[in-house]
């Protein structure tokens, strides 16, 4: 089904997505503050709005794809969006888009948030996904030209929902790049090939580890912190060996001393005996 849809943003970002709406088949109308940078959309078919009011007034369907939030505003502030749909897939934070959602409510549109993971050439592939929270039924309206851009997941009516999960999804990835980035430093410390380390080694090792991760959630969950596996002491003792042998091979443990401190601290507490999930009531204001 072609729907009329407009793109306000056309940087690297949504420039991919305005390009994977063209390719589809729908009817794009695009914006974006410096207006070379629609050129190459336009080319393809794309019709250029002169304002952001021109670009709403096009499509009942507004993506927003801009630096942050404030850009947001400033670019929505003077535009009517009555009976509109506002798809924001800028990055923010879920306070950020809880607001954008009653803004976007007392203007009478509907509002739905995007969490993009992907970088802009995944766009319109296998892999890439976007969470979308906020208005179920403007989700529903809008799930086709969604899943155009990338696989759509809703993730719930709390518009701050998408832009939540968006930042513990990174967080689980610096996490992991952090555990990776020191493995790097002592492995190439004792002249090791990295790269055979790294795939013949490491990544198997993460996967089996990674695979332990659903039974730990189900133990945040219900907040049985009891293990079979390794218990905090060994835990602890463990952390002190590695840190001993960071500082031997001449190795700052710096990445690795965060979660050091969180078991020493719930170890002090008398806790020796749960699993490492229980890490996370240290983490809790
Ligand atoms: N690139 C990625 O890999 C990626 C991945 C996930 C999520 N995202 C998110 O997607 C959003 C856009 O990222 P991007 O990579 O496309 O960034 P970008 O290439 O730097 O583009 C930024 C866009 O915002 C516009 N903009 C900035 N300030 C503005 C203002 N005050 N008023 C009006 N327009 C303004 C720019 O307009 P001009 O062209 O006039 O400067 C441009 O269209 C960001 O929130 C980013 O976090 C990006």
């Amino acid at each position: 089904m072609t729907e009329n849809i407009s793109v306000l943003g056309l940087g690297l970002m949504g420039s991919a997505l305005a390009d994977a709406l063209l390719s589809a088949g729908h009817h794009v109308t695009v914006w974006n503050r410096t207006p070379a940078k629609a050129d190459p959309l336009i080319a393809k078919g794309a019709v250029r709005a002169a304002t952001p009011a021109e670009a709403v007034e096009a499509s009942p369907l507004v993506i927003a794809c801009l630096l942050d939030y404030p850009s947001v505003h400033e670019v929505l502030q003077d535009t009517p969006l009555a009976g509109k749909t506002v798809a924001n897939l800028t990055t923010g934070r879920p306070g950020e888009a809880r607001e954008a959602a009653s803004w976007a409510a007392e203007r009478g549109a509907d509002y739905v948030d995007g969490g993009i993971m992907a970088v802009p050439h995944m766009i319109a592939k296998p892999g890439a996904l976007i969470l979308y929270s906020g208005s179920s039924a403007a989700f529903e309206r809008h799930e086709q030209a969604f899943a155009v851009m990338a696989e759509a997941r809703y993730v719930g009516e709390d518009a701050g929902m998408a832009p939540l999960l968006d930042l513990a999804m990174l967080t689980g990835m610096y996490g992991q790049m952090a555990g990776f980035l020191e493995a790097a430093a002592m492995v190439t410390s004792a002249k090791y090939p990295l790269k055979e380390f790294t795939t013949d080694l490491l990544i198997p090792w993460l996967n089996a580890m990674a695979a332990l991760q659903p039974d730990w959630a189900e133990k945040i969950e219900t907040g049985d912190h009891s293990t079979e596996v390794s218990n905090l002491e060994i835990n602890r003792a463990g952390m002190e060996n590695l840190v001993r042998a960071f500082r031997e091979q001449g190795v700052k443990p710096d990445l690795l001393l965060p979660m050091k401190t969180v078991i020493d601290q719930r170890t002090a507490r008398g806790l020796a005996h749960e699993g490492l999930s229980g890490l996370v009531e240290e983490l809790y204001n």
